[in-house]
């Protein structure tokens, strides 16, 4: 702050009452952020598993089922009741199926959330994140490490697993026939290979390629390729940008991605160049109007900020020519835009009951 600016925030009164209440929102926050990390921990330590299947349990059982530390898992279990996370009754704890739904079920729950916590951004992140507010560039996901490649295939694996088979590509005009005969799906963005391999799973006679320029997302998706025993399912290192011409890709998925890239206008090229002329594109992109008065109403906005400044937008503007759309950006406007400009000439829009995302299935 200037001495000039300085100066003025001391001749400005500060209303007591409005102070307090600013306070209690500005410590919330710094809550939030202590709850994630024992979140993180439960999490990584197996102890609202551990719970689930023990309850009602003591901080002793809980110790002794995990083989921890009871004085730690005692405070963690003080946190997580406090937090409104747990209950306890009488020196026991217990959880509802609904925290069991958020914290323990990854394969079953639609609503599994611990992949979004992963105990804060790490020095070295952190380090990228302020130099990119002074130079202007930054950091892509690769460099974000594995930690975040694999917590972000749990994050939307949940819902992957209940409905991109059976609910959204049954949504779209003509494309499990084609599937079900032998579809080629090239997966643009694919991160860990969530997507690519339920494709390959479900429809054995797919050839699925999912492509990513960050090597360690394509590690981890050839791995569960591997463990799925999936044959059909591949893998490369590689941008948008340079995915081949082909003219005989049928479908292509562009999930959560294209608000990431730096030029997702060549991507989209890229992809119109390498469909057949009667293929697919479906867009999956975070929910926006495009308006941010508009998008105010979603009580989590803050939060899709703050994927956005620490991820998205990092990635968006990793290199110096970065269009830097970030999380919020790639709204049903600029999708139908984008799109036309890259040769697609039919543009439909979606919900299929996603509470984060719209989905857009785009023709040439
Ligand atoms: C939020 S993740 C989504 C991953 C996956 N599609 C999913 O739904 O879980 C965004 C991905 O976009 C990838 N990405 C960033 N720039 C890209 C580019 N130019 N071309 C292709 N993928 C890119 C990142 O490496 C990252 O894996």
């Amino acid at each position: 702050m200037t001495s000039a600016a300085t100066r003025t925030a001391e001749r400005r009164e500060v209303d007591p009452d409005r102070l307090k209440q600013f306070s209690f929102q500005v410590w919330t926050y710094k809550k939030g952020e202590m709850v994630s990390a024992l979140l993180h921990i439960g999490d990584q330590l197996g102890l609202f598993a551990a719970l689930a299947a023990a309850q009602p349990a003591t901080s002793h059982d809980l110790a002794a089922a995990t083989e921890l530390s009871e004085r730690l898992v005692r405070e963690w279990l003080y946190g997580v009741a406090a937090g409104g996370l747990v209950e306890h009754h009488d020196g026991a704890f217990t959880m509802s199926p609904e925290a069991e739904a958020l914290l323990v079920d990854e394969e079953g729950s639609l609503h599994f959330a611990m992949g979004a916590f992963r105990g804060g951004l790490g020095d070295d992140a952190l380090e990228l994140i302020l130099e990119s507010f002074r130079t202007g560039i930054g950091m892509t996901y690769e460099q974000q490490g594995p930690r975040a490649a694999a917590g972000l295939a749990r994050t939307t694996g949940p819902f992957s697993r209940q409905n991109l088979t059976s609910v959204i590509l049954s949504g779209l005009d003509s494309v499990t026939a084609k599937l079900e005969r032998g579809a080629k799906v090239l997966d643009v963005g694919c991160g860990a290979g969530v997507s690519a391999c339920l494709i390959a799973q479900e429809w054995p006679n797919a050839e699925v390629v999912g492509l990513d320029p960050s090597g360690t997302a394509v590690r981890q998706a050839q791995e569960r390729a591997q463990s799925h025993g999936l044959a059909n399912a591949t893998f490369v290192e590689a941008a948008a940008a340079e995915v081949p011409a082909t003219g005989d890709v049928d479908l292509a998925l562009a999930f959560d991605c294209l608000h990431d890239m730096p030029r997702p206008d060549v991507a989209l090229r890229a992809i119109r160049a390498a469909l057949d002329g009667d293929g697919t594109l479906l867009i999956k992109d975070i929910r926006s109007k495009g308006d941010f008065e508009l998008d105010r109403r979603n009580p989590m906005l803050a939060m899709f900020y703050g994927f956005s400044v620490t991820s998205c937008l990092q990635s968006a503007l990793s290199e110096p020519d970065g269009m830097g759309l970030g999380t919020l950006g790639l709204h049903p406007q600029v999708a139908r835009e984008m799109t036309t400009a890259a040769g697609f000439t039919r543009f439909a829009e979606h919900d299929f009951n996603d509470a984060a995302n719209l989905y857009y299935e785009v023709r040439p």
